[in-house]
Protein backbone atom coordinates (compact mmCIF):
# COMPACT_ATOMS: atom_id res chain seq x y z
CA UNK A 1 0.00 0.00 0.00
CA UNK A 2 1.41 3.12 -1.32
CA UNK A 3 0.64 5.23 1.96
CA UNK A 4 1.47 2.73 4.76
CA UNK A 5 3.05 4.33 7.46
CA UNK A 6 5.44 1.75 9.45
CA UNK A 7 4.03 3.08 13.20
CA UNK A 8 0.42 3.18 12.24
CA UNK A 9 -0.50 0.65 9.48
CA UNK A 10 2.37 -2.04 10.90
CA UNK A 11 3.01 -4.37 14.09
CA UNK A 12 5.26 -3.62 16.77
CA UNK A 13 6.98 -6.25 18.91
CA UNK A 14 8.82 -5.86 22.44
CA UNK A 15 11.92 -7.40 22.92
CA UNK A 16 13.28 -7.47 26.88
CA UNK A 17 16.86 -7.76 25.72
CA UNK A 18 17.96 -9.80 28.76
CA UNK A 19 15.90 -12.73 27.29
CA UNK A 20 16.06 -13.18 24.15
CA UNK A 21 18.92 -14.22 22.63
CA UNK A 22 22.42 -14.42 24.21
CA UNK A 23 24.66 -14.59 21.27
CA UNK A 24 28.09 -14.40 23.79
CA UNK A 25 26.61 -17.35 25.85
CA UNK A 26 27.15 -15.31 29.21
CA UNK A 27 23.47 -16.17 30.56
CA UNK A 28 21.99 -12.97 29.17
CA UNK A 29 20.34 -11.82 26.16
CA UNK A 30 22.37 -9.18 24.17
CA UNK A 31 22.04 -6.89 21.27
CA UNK A 32 24.48 -9.25 18.22
CA UNK A 33 21.55 -12.14 19.71
CA UNK A 34 18.73 -9.59 18.61
CA UNK A 35 20.77 -9.13 15.23
CA UNK A 36 21.16 -13.19 14.59
CA UNK A 37 17.25 -13.55 15.26
CA UNK A 38 16.09 -10.71 12.82
CA UNK A 39 15.34 -12.87 9.85
CA UNK A 40 13.11 -14.66 12.34
CA UNK A 41 11.32 -11.50 13.00
CA UNK A 42 10.91 -10.47 9.44
CA UNK A 43 9.42 -13.67 8.98
CA UNK A 44 6.91 -13.25 11.38
CA UNK A 45 6.18 -10.17 9.48
CA UNK A 46 6.79 -7.36 12.52
CA UNK A 47 7.36 -3.74 11.15
CA UNK A 48 9.47 -2.27 14.76
CA UNK A 49 11.00 -3.36 17.51
CA UNK A 50 10.82 -1.29 20.82
CA UNK A 51 13.63 -2.45 22.67
CA UNK A 52 13.49 -2.16 26.77
CA UNK A 53 16.31 -0.11 28.32
CA UNK A 54 19.86 -1.06 26.74
CA UNK A 55 21.92 1.65 28.51
CA UNK A 56 24.35 1.17 30.54
CA UNK A 57 22.74 0.53 34.13
CA UNK A 58 23.64 -1.06 37.21
CA UNK A 59 20.32 -2.59 37.06
CA UNK A 60 18.36 -2.49 40.17
CA UNK A 61 15.59 -2.23 38.14
CA UNK A 62 16.91 -4.09 35.21
CA UNK A 63 18.17 -1.15 32.13
CA UNK A 64 15.33 1.34 34.05
CA UNK A 65 17.77 3.14 36.21
CA UNK A 66 20.19 4.52 33.57
CA UNK A 67 23.80 5.69 33.96
CA UNK A 68 24.49 7.09 30.68
CA UNK A 69 22.05 8.37 28.31
CA UNK A 70 24.27 8.18 25.49
CA UNK A 71 25.94 4.64 26.09
CA UNK A 72 25.21 1.21 24.99
CA UNK A 73 25.50 -1.58 28.00
CA UNK A 74 28.82 -3.36 27.11
CA UNK A 75 26.03 -6.81 28.58
CA UNK A 76 24.35 -5.75 25.69
CA UNK A 77 27.27 -5.45 23.46
CA UNK A 78 28.24 -1.54 23.87
CA UNK A 79 27.70 0.68 20.69
CA UNK A 80 29.02 -0.95 18.05
CA UNK A 81 27.09 -4.11 18.70
CA UNK A 82 23.81 -1.22 18.64
CA UNK A 83 25.44 0.35 15.07
CA UNK A 84 24.87 -3.22 13.16
CA UNK A 85 22.15 -4.04 14.79
CA UNK A 86 20.07 -1.03 14.01
CA UNK A 87 21.72 -1.41 10.49
CA UNK A 88 20.51 -4.85 10.08
CA UNK A 89 17.34 -4.19 11.55
CA UNK A 90 16.79 -0.88 8.84
CA UNK A 91 18.24 -3.26 6.24
CA UNK A 92 15.14 -5.39 6.44
CA UNK A 93 12.74 -2.47 7.05
CA UNK A 94 12.54 -3.27 10.75
CA UNK A 95 11.94 0.07 12.47
CA UNK A 96 13.74 0.59 16.38
CA UNK A 97 11.81 2.24 18.93
CA UNK A 98 14.03 3.13 22.04
CA UNK A 99 13.23 3.36 25.79
CA UNK A 100 13.43 6.29 27.59
CA UNK A 101 13.50 6.11 30.90
CA UNK A 102 13.05 9.96 32.12
CA UNK A 103 11.68 10.22 35.00
CA UNK A 104 14.83 9.52 37.02
CA UNK A 105 18.31 8.13 36.28
CA UNK A 106 20.38 5.43 38.65
CA UNK A 107 21.56 6.87 41.31
CA UNK A 108 25.53 5.97 39.76
CA UNK A 109 24.49 8.87 37.25
CA UNK A 110 27.02 11.39 37.13
CA UNK A 111 24.57 13.89 37.51
CA UNK A 112 23.38 12.70 40.58
CA UNK A 113 26.94 11.64 41.78
CA UNK A 114 27.45 15.21 41.66
CA UNK A 115 24.47 16.35 43.07
CA UNK A 116 24.40 14.71 45.80
CA UNK A 117 27.80 15.97 46.88
CA UNK A 118 26.60 19.57 48.00
CA UNK A 119 24.26 21.97 48.06
CA UNK A 120 25.68 24.53 45.91
CA UNK A 121 27.17 21.60 43.41
CA UNK A 122 25.99 22.60 40.15
CA UNK A 123 23.84 19.22 39.37
CA UNK A 124 21.78 19.73 42.65
CA UNK A 125 18.93 21.08 41.12
CA UNK A 126 19.17 18.40 38.84
CA UNK A 127 17.15 16.62 41.20
CA UNK A 128 14.39 16.66 43.73
CA UNK A 129 15.72 17.70 47.10
CA UNK A 130 13.92 19.10 50.07
CA UNK A 131 14.36 19.88 53.73
CA UNK A 132 12.55 17.67 56.16
CA UNK A 133 9.52 19.25 57.91
CA UNK A 134 9.74 19.90 61.99
CA UNK A 135 11.48 17.30 63.45
CA UNK A 136 13.14 15.42 60.79
CA UNK A 137 9.81 14.28 59.19
CA UNK A 138 9.28 13.88 55.31
CA UNK A 139 8.80 16.64 53.36
CA UNK A 140 5.54 15.46 52.69
CA UNK A 141 3.59 12.27 52.17
CA UNK A 142 4.35 10.87 48.70
CA UNK A 143 5.18 7.75 48.22
CA UNK A 144 7.73 5.23 46.23
CA UNK A 145 5.67 3.04 44.17
CA UNK A 146 8.06 0.41 45.42
CA UNK A 147 7.31 0.45 48.59
CA UNK A 148 7.85 2.92 51.38
CA UNK A 149 8.40 6.81 51.33
CA UNK A 150 9.20 8.48 48.27
CA UNK A 151 11.76 10.44 50.27
CA UNK A 152 15.39 9.46 51.17
CA UNK A 153 17.27 10.99 53.78
CA UNK A 154 20.91 12.00 52.30
CA UNK A 155 23.24 11.81 55.64
CA UNK A 156 26.21 14.11 53.82
CA UNK A 157 24.07 17.30 52.25
CA UNK A 158 21.40 16.54 54.77
CA UNK A 159 18.48 16.71 52.39
CA UNK A 160 15.69 14.25 51.12
CA UNK A 161 15.78 13.76 47.79
CA UNK A 162 12.61 11.96 46.01
CA UNK A 163 12.44 9.00 44.12
CA UNK A 164 9.17 7.35 42.78
CA UNK A 165 10.76 4.10 42.47
CA UNK A 166 13.38 2.73 44.22
CA UNK A 167 15.93 4.29 46.39
CA UNK A 168 18.18 3.82 43.72
CA UNK A 169 16.01 5.65 41.14
CA UNK A 170 16.36 9.46 41.90
CA UNK A 171 14.06 11.71 39.96
CA UNK A 172 14.73 14.09 37.82
CA UNK A 173 13.74 17.71 38.26
CA UNK A 174 12.09 19.16 34.87
CA UNK A 175 11.23 22.22 36.43
CA UNK A 176 15.05 22.81 35.62
CA UNK A 177 15.63 24.19 32.04
CA UNK A 178 19.11 22.42 31.89
CA UNK A 179 17.68 19.40 32.36
CA UNK A 180 15.18 19.64 29.84
CA UNK A 181 17.66 20.88 27.41
CA UNK A 182 20.13 18.18 27.89
CA UNK A 183 17.42 15.47 27.55
CA UNK A 184 16.39 17.35 23.96
CA UNK A 185 20.19 16.52 23.31
CA UNK A 186 19.96 13.19 24.32
CA UNK A 187 16.96 12.67 22.25
CA UNK A 188 18.34 14.12 19.01
CA UNK A 189 21.94 12.28 19.34
CA UNK A 190 19.57 9.16 19.09
CA UNK A 191 17.43 10.63 16.31
CA UNK A 192 20.72 11.33 13.94
CA UNK A 193 22.11 7.55 14.68
CA UNK A 194 18.33 6.61 12.86
CA UNK A 195 16.25 5.49 15.14
CA UNK A 196 13.14 6.16 14.67
CA UNK A 197 10.81 6.53 17.66
CA UNK A 198 10.54 6.73 22.07
CA UNK A 199 8.87 4.74 24.14
CA UNK A 200 8.50 6.76 26.96
CA UNK A 201 8.92 5.21 30.54
CA UNK A 202 6.21 6.34 32.80
CA UNK A 203 6.16 10.33 30.94
CA UNK A 204 3.22 11.92 33.38
CA UNK A 205 5.22 11.67 35.90
CA UNK A 206 8.02 14.12 34.91
CA UNK A 207 6.69 16.82 36.68
CA UNK A 208 5.57 17.22 40.16
CA UNK A 209 3.58 19.72 41.92
CA UNK A 210 5.65 23.18 42.01
CA UNK A 211 4.36 23.57 45.75
CA UNK A 212 4.97 19.43 46.95
CA UNK A 213 1.60 19.62 48.02
CA UNK A 214 0.58 16.38 49.96
CA UNK A 215 -1.47 13.60 47.84
CA UNK A 216 -4.96 13.11 49.00
CA UNK A 217 -6.18 9.75 50.61
CA UNK A 218 -8.17 7.30 48.79
CA UNK A 219 -9.37 3.48 49.25
CA UNK A 220 -6.69 1.44 48.35
CA UNK A 221 -4.69 -1.84 49.31
CA UNK A 222 -1.11 -0.59 49.09
CA UNK A 223 0.02 2.48 51.02
CA UNK A 224 0.51 4.05 47.27
CA UNK A 225 -3.02 2.68 46.14
CA UNK A 226 -4.38 4.96 49.04
CA UNK A 227 -3.35 8.04 47.80
CA UNK A 228 -5.22 10.10 44.87
CA UNK A 229 -1.86 10.80 43.03
CA UNK A 230 -3.12 14.21 41.74
CA UNK A 231 0.23 15.72 43.01
CA UNK A 232 2.90 14.05 42.11
CA UNK A 233 1.59 13.30 38.39
CA UNK A 234 0.03 14.76 35.19
CA UNK A 235 0.79 18.16 35.70
CA UNK A 236 -0.07 20.72 33.20
CA UNK A 237 3.79 21.50 32.12
CA UNK A 238 4.34 18.20 30.78
CA UNK A 239 2.28 19.57 27.85
CA UNK A 240 5.11 21.89 27.34
CA UNK A 241 7.67 19.60 26.99
CA UNK A 242 5.72 17.63 24.69
CA UNK A 243 5.36 20.12 22.24
CA UNK A 244 8.90 20.12 22.15
CA UNK A 245 9.53 17.23 21.88
CA UNK A 246 7.15 16.29 18.96
CA UNK A 247 8.56 19.55 17.49
CA UNK A 248 12.12 17.51 17.70
CA UNK A 249 10.90 14.16 16.32
CA UNK A 250 8.49 16.24 13.68
CA UNK A 251 11.89 17.50 12.42
CA UNK A 252 12.96 14.09 11.31
CA UNK A 253 10.88 11.94 8.84
CA UNK A 254 8.47 9.48 9.84
CA UNK A 255 9.35 9.52 13.48
CA UNK A 256 6.96 7.82 16.43
CA UNK A 257 6.43 8.30 20.12
CA UNK A 258 4.52 6.14 22.68
CA UNK A 259 4.18 6.82 26.29
CA UNK A 260 3.21 4.44 29.14
CA UNK A 261 0.98 6.06 30.98
CA UNK A 262 1.67 5.73 34.55
CA UNK A 263 -1.28 5.18 36.90
CA UNK A 264 -3.68 6.84 34.69
CA UNK A 265 -6.76 5.21 32.57
CA UNK A 266 -8.13 5.14 28.77
CA UNK A 267 -8.82 9.32 29.85
CA UNK A 268 -5.43 10.31 31.47
CA UNK A 269 -3.73 8.33 27.80
CA UNK A 270 -6.24 10.56 25.35
CA UNK A 271 -4.80 13.26 27.16
CA UNK A 272 -1.33 13.29 25.90
CA UNK A 273 -2.44 12.52 22.27
CA UNK A 274 -2.39 14.51 19.40
CA UNK A 275 -0.19 16.88 16.86
CA UNK A 276 1.29 18.82 19.10
CA UNK A 277 1.76 15.72 21.78
CA UNK A 278 2.41 12.20 21.51
CA UNK A 279 1.51 9.78 18.81
CA UNK A 280 0.26 7.31 20.65
CA UNK A 281 0.06 6.36 24.79
CA UNK A 282 -0.69 3.31 26.78
CA UNK A 283 -4.10 2.57 28.20
CA UNK A 284 -3.68 -0.78 30.31
CA UNK A 285 -7.20 -2.25 30.14
CA UNK A 286 -6.41 -5.20 28.30
CA UNK A 287 -4.08 -5.93 30.51
CA UNK A 288 -6.45 -5.35 33.25
CA UNK A 289 -9.55 -7.14 31.63
CA UNK A 290 -10.97 -10.35 32.24
CA UNK A 291 -11.32 -12.97 29.39
CA UNK A 292 -14.89 -12.41 28.16
CA UNK A 293 -15.84 -10.16 25.23
CA UNK A 294 -17.87 -8.06 27.56
CA UNK A 295 -14.22 -7.32 29.22
CA UNK A 296 -12.93 -6.81 25.87
CA UNK A 297 -15.87 -5.05 24.36
CA UNK A 298 -15.75 -2.47 26.83
CA UNK A 299 -12.55 -1.49 26.65
CA UNK A 300 -12.00 -1.36 22.85
CA UNK A 301 -15.67 1.43 22.79
CA UNK A 302 -13.92 3.39 25.70
CA UNK A 303 -10.67 3.56 23.84
CA UNK A 304 -12.26 4.14 20.66
CA UNK A 305 -14.75 6.81 21.82
CA UNK A 306 -12.39 8.69 24.42
CA UNK A 307 -9.60 9.13 21.10
CA UNK A 308 -12.50 10.23 19.10
CA UNK A 309 -10.39 10.39 15.82
CA UNK A 310 -8.10 12.80 17.32
CA UNK A 311 -5.42 9.76 17.73
CA UNK A 312 -4.26 6.38 16.70
CA UNK A 313 -4.88 3.73 18.90
CA UNK A 314 -2.80 1.29 20.17
CA UNK A 315 -3.80 -2.12 22.02
CA UNK A 316 -0.95 -4.48 23.86
CA UNK A 317 -2.03 -8.14 25.41
CA UNK A 318 1.46 -8.39 27.13
CA UNK A 319 4.18 -6.57 28.45
CA UNK A 320 7.55 -6.73 30.63
CA UNK A 321 5.63 -5.64 33.84
CA UNK A 322 2.37 -8.23 34.27
CA UNK A 323 1.72 -11.80 33.95
CA UNK A 324 1.62 -13.04 30.20
CA UNK A 325 -1.69 -13.18 28.37
CA UNK A 326 -1.29 -16.93 28.13
CA UNK A 327 -1.26 -17.01 31.84
CA UNK A 328 -3.83 -14.98 32.61
CA UNK A 329 -6.57 -16.03 30.46
CA UNK A 330 -5.31 -20.23 30.52
CA UNK A 331 -4.79 -22.62 32.63
CA UNK A 332 -3.74 -25.15 30.69
CA UNK A 333 -1.07 -25.62 27.60
CA UNK A 334 -4.54 -25.48 25.21
CA UNK A 335 -3.57 -22.22 22.80
CA UNK A 336 -6.88 -22.02 21.13
CA UNK A 337 -8.15 -19.07 23.53
CA UNK A 338 -5.14 -17.61 22.05
CA UNK A 339 -5.76 -17.71 19.22
CA UNK A 340 -9.13 -15.78 19.43
CA UNK A 341 -6.90 -12.79 21.36
CA UNK A 342 -4.57 -12.84 18.05
CA UNK A 343 -7.14 -12.55 16.19
CA UNK A 344 -8.89 -9.82 18.37
CA UNK A 345 -5.11 -7.84 18.37
CA UNK A 346 -4.40 -7.86 14.55
CA UNK A 347 -8.09 -7.12 13.39
CA UNK A 348 -8.84 -3.97 15.73
CA UNK A 349 -8.46 -0.42 14.26
CA UNK A 350 -4.94 0.70 15.88
CA UNK A 351 -1.57 -0.29 16.20
CA UNK A 352 -0.97 -3.78 17.78
CA UNK A 353 2.16 -4.41 20.21
CA UNK A 354 3.32 -7.75 20.64
CA UNK A 355 5.44 -8.92 23.63
CA UNK A 356 8.37 -11.66 22.29
CA UNK A 357 7.18 -15.20 22.92
CA UNK A 358 3.57 -14.25 22.55
CA UNK A 359 3.62 -15.08 19.50
CA UNK A 360 4.23 -19.27 20.67
CA UNK A 361 2.16 -19.25 23.83
CA UNK A 362 5.07 -18.79 26.11
CA UNK A 363 3.63 -18.72 29.62
CA UNK A 364 4.82 -17.29 33.30
CA UNK A 365 7.64 -19.79 34.80
CA UNK A 366 6.64 -20.01 38.30
CA UNK A 367 7.85 -18.09 41.00
CA UNK A 368 8.15 -20.58 44.08
CA UNK A 369 10.77 -19.02 46.48
CA UNK A 370 11.53 -15.33 47.46
CA UNK A 371 15.19 -16.55 47.35
CA UNK A 372 15.05 -17.26 43.63
CA UNK A 373 13.38 -13.88 43.15
CA UNK A 374 15.47 -11.35 40.96
CA UNK A 375 13.12 -8.20 40.36
CA UNK A 376 13.39 -6.30 43.90
CA UNK A 377 9.66 -5.30 44.00
CA UNK A 378 8.77 -8.88 43.92
CA UNK A 379 11.69 -9.44 46.96
CA UNK A 380 9.79 -6.38 48.73
CA UNK A 381 6.23 -7.28 48.40
CA UNK A 382 6.70 -10.95 48.76
CA UNK A 383 4.70 -12.81 49.28
CA UNK A 384 1.93 -10.24 48.42
CA UNK A 385 3.53 -9.70 45.20
CA UNK A 386 6.09 -12.14 43.42
CA UNK A 387 7.32 -9.84 41.17
CA UNK A 388 7.80 -10.14 36.90
CA UNK A 389 10.06 -12.57 37.05
CA UNK A 390 7.58 -14.56 35.63
CA UNK A 391 7.15 -13.13 32.45
CA UNK A 392 10.53 -12.00 31.29
CA UNK A 393 12.27 -15.37 31.30
CA UNK A 394 14.34 -16.44 28.05
CA UNK A 395 12.88 -16.78 24.24
CA UNK A 396 11.77 -20.53 24.10
CA UNK A 397 13.75 -21.29 20.38
CA UNK A 398 13.94 -24.98 20.88
CA UNK A 399 13.94 -27.64 23.01
CA UNK A 400 17.66 -27.77 24.32
CA UNK A 401 18.47 -27.11 27.74
CA UNK A 402 18.23 -23.57 27.96
CA UNK A 403 16.00 -23.79 24.94
CA UNK A 404 18.35 -22.20 22.28
CA UNK A 405 19.06 -18.93 24.22
CA UNK A 406 22.23 -19.38 25.40
CA UNK A 407 24.58 -22.66 26.21
CA UNK A 408 24.98 -20.85 29.24
CA UNK A 409 22.98 -21.06 32.33
CA UNK A 410 20.82 -18.05 31.95
CA UNK A 411 19.87 -14.77 34.02
CA UNK A 412 16.15 -16.86 34.61
CA UNK A 413 15.29 -20.10 34.43
CA UNK A 414 13.39 -21.10 31.44
CA UNK A 415 10.09 -22.18 31.35
CA UNK A 416 10.22 -26.15 31.72
CA UNK A 417 7.47 -26.09 28.74
CA UNK A 418 10.45 -25.01 26.55
CA UNK A 419 11.09 -28.64 25.76
CA UNK A 420 7.89 -28.89 23.18
CA UNK A 421 6.69 -25.14 23.31
CA UNK A 422 9.39 -23.27 21.14
CA UNK A 423 9.57 -21.75 17.41
CA UNK A 424 11.51 -24.44 16.24
CA UNK A 425 8.71 -27.01 17.18
CA UNK A 426 6.02 -24.60 16.28
CA UNK A 427 7.68 -23.67 12.89
CA UNK A 428 6.96 -27.50 11.84
CA UNK A 429 3.25 -27.56 13.26
CA UNK A 430 0.74 -26.60 10.84
CA UNK A 431 -1.30 -25.34 13.05
CA UNK A 432 0.64 -24.08 15.71
CA UNK A 433 0.16 -20.53 17.35
CA UNK A 434 3.39 -19.19 15.45
CA UNK A 435 1.63 -19.94 12.02
CA UNK A 436 -1.05 -18.26 13.15
CA UNK A 437 0.16 -15.26 13.75
CA UNK A 438 2.28 -15.30 11.00
CA UNK A 439 -1.13 -15.37 8.90
CA UNK A 440 -3.29 -13.20 10.53
CA UNK A 441 -0.11 -10.15 10.51
CA UNK A 442 -0.22 -11.09 7.04
CA UNK A 443 -3.71 -10.93 6.51
CA UNK A 444 -3.77 -7.70 8.54
CA UNK A 445 -1.08 -6.10 5.69
CA UNK A 446 -2.83 -7.05 3.09
CA UNK A 447 -6.55 -6.34 3.52
CA UNK A 448 -7.24 -2.08 3.34
CA UNK A 449 -10.26 -3.27 5.82
CA UNK A 450 -8.06 -4.46 8.66
CA UNK A 451 -5.47 -1.57 8.26
CA UNK A 452 -7.60 1.60 7.73
CA UNK A 453 -11.35 0.70 7.75
CA UNK A 454 -13.50 2.47 10.58
CA UNK A 455 -14.45 -0.02 13.76
CA UNK A 456 -17.81 -0.49 14.33
CA UNK A 457 -19.14 -3.07 16.66
CA UNK A 458 -22.23 -5.22 15.48
CA UNK A 459 -23.05 -7.16 18.63
CA UNK A 460 -21.85 -9.17 21.96
CA UNK A 461 -23.78 -11.34 24.02
CA UNK A 462 -22.38 -10.64 26.97
CA UNK A 463 -19.11 -13.14 28.10
CA UNK A 464 -19.62 -15.10 24.53
CA UNK A 465 -18.96 -13.28 21.00
CA UNK A 466 -17.20 -9.94 20.20
CA UNK A 467 -18.36 -9.66 16.77
CA UNK A 468 -17.37 -6.34 14.69
CA UNK A 469 -16.72 -5.14 10.80
CA UNK A 470 -13.83 -3.23 9.65
CA UNK A 471 -14.68 -0.92 6.70
CA UNK A 472 -13.81 1.06 4.15
CA UNK A 473 -15.44 2.08 1.18
CA UNK A 474 -14.29 -0.82 -0.77
CA UNK A 475 -14.36 -3.87 1.66
CA UNK A 476 -16.20 -4.87 5.00
CA UNK A 477 -14.26 -7.54 7.15
CA UNK A 478 -16.37 -9.08 10.12
CA UNK A 479 -14.88 -10.46 13.15
CA UNK A 480 -16.03 -12.60 15.37
CA UNK A 481 -14.23 -13.68 18.38
CA UNK A 482 -16.53 -16.65 20.72
CA UNK A 483 -15.25 -16.20 23.74
CA UNK A 484 -16.63 -19.65 24.82
CA UNK A 485 -15.65 -23.36 24.38
CA UNK A 486 -19.54 -23.81 23.48
CA UNK A 487 -20.92 -23.35 19.79
CA UNK A 488 -22.97 -20.09 19.69
CA UNK A 489 -24.72 -18.46 16.94
CA UNK A 490 -24.35 -15.29 15.76
CA UNK A 491 -27.01 -13.42 14.64
CA UNK A 492 -26.44 -10.92 11.58
CA UNK A 493 -28.47 -7.98 10.59
CA UNK A 494 -29.73 -8.31 6.77
CA UNK A 495 -26.76 -6.01 5.37
CA UNK A 496 -24.53 -8.79 6.29
CA UNK A 497 -26.50 -11.77 4.55
CA UNK A 498 -26.11 -10.39 0.87
CA UNK A 499 -23.25 -10.50 -0.86
CA UNK A 500 -20.14 -12.77 -1.33
CA UNK A 501 -17.75 -13.50 1.74
CA UNK A 502 -14.79 -15.18 1.38
CA UNK A 503 -13.23 -16.33 4.43
CA UNK A 504 -9.54 -14.79 5.75
CA UNK A 505 -8.84 -16.88 8.79
CA UNK A 506 -10.68 -18.84 11.37
CA UNK A 507 -8.42 -21.23 14.13
CA UNK A 508 -11.36 -24.03 13.48
CA UNK A 509 -12.21 -24.02 9.67
CA UNK A 510 -10.91 -24.09 6.33
CA UNK A 511 -14.08 -22.33 4.44
CA UNK A 512 -16.50 -20.14 5.11
CA UNK A 513 -19.35 -21.16 7.31
CA UNK A 514 -22.85 -21.20 6.26
CA UNK A 515 -25.04 -18.23 6.95
CA UNK A 516 -28.56 -19.73 8.06
CA UNK A 517 -31.64 -17.31 9.21
CA UNK A 518 -29.05 -15.01 9.20
CA UNK A 519 -26.94 -16.70 12.02
CA UNK A 520 -23.41 -17.88 11.51
CA UNK A 521 -23.02 -20.93 14.05
CA UNK A 522 -19.35 -20.57 15.55
CA UNK A 523 -17.56 -23.47 17.27
CA UNK A 524 -16.47 -23.10 20.75
CA UNK A 525 -13.11 -20.93 21.13
CA UNK A 526 -13.62 -20.14 17.34
CA UNK A 527 -12.18 -16.85 16.17
CA UNK A 528 -13.55 -16.16 12.32
CA UNK A 529 -12.40 -13.08 9.73
CA UNK A 530 -14.88 -13.17 6.81
CA UNK A 531 -14.37 -10.75 4.14
CA UNK A 532 -16.62 -8.58 1.19
CA UNK A 533 -15.32 -6.78 -1.52
C1 LIG B 1 7.79 1.29 34.11
C2 LIG B 1 8.59 0.17 33.54
O1 LIG B 1 7.83 -0.48 32.56
C3 LIG B 1 9.01 -0.72 34.68
O2 LIG B 1 9.61 -1.91 34.23
C4 LIG B 1 9.93 0.07 35.56
O3 LIG B 1 10.25 -0.69 36.71
C5 LIG B 1 9.31 1.39 36.00
N1 LIG B 1 8.66 2.08 34.94
C6 LIG B 1 10.35 2.32 36.54
O4 LIG B 1 11.16 2.79 35.50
Amino acid sequence: MSDYLWWRDGVIYQIYPRSFMDADNDGIGDLSGITQKLDYLQDLGIDAIWLSPVYLSPDVDFGYDVVNYREIDPKYGGMPAFDKFLQAAHQRNIHVIMDLVLNHTSDQHEWFQQSKLSKDNFYRDWYIWKKARNGGKFPNNWKSRFGGSGWEWDHATEEFYFHMFFKQQPDLNWRNPKVVDEILDMIKFWLDKGVDGFRLDVFNAYYKNINFADNPFKLGITKFDQQNHINDSDQPEMFDFLQKFRQLLDSYPERYSVGETFMGDHHTAAKYVGDQALHAAFDFSFINGRYKASSFYKSIQQWEDVLDQKGWPNYFLNNHDDPRSATRYTRSEDDERLKVLATLLLTLRGTPFLYYGEEIGMRDIPVLRKSDVLDPVGRHFWPFYKGRDGCRSPMQWNADPYAGFSEHEPWLPVHANHEWRNVESQQHEQNSLLNYYKKIIKIRKTTPALQKGMYLPITYEPHKILAYTRQTSQQTALIALNFSKKNVGLILSSQFVTGDWTLLISNKRDSLPPIRDRKIMLAGNEALVILQG
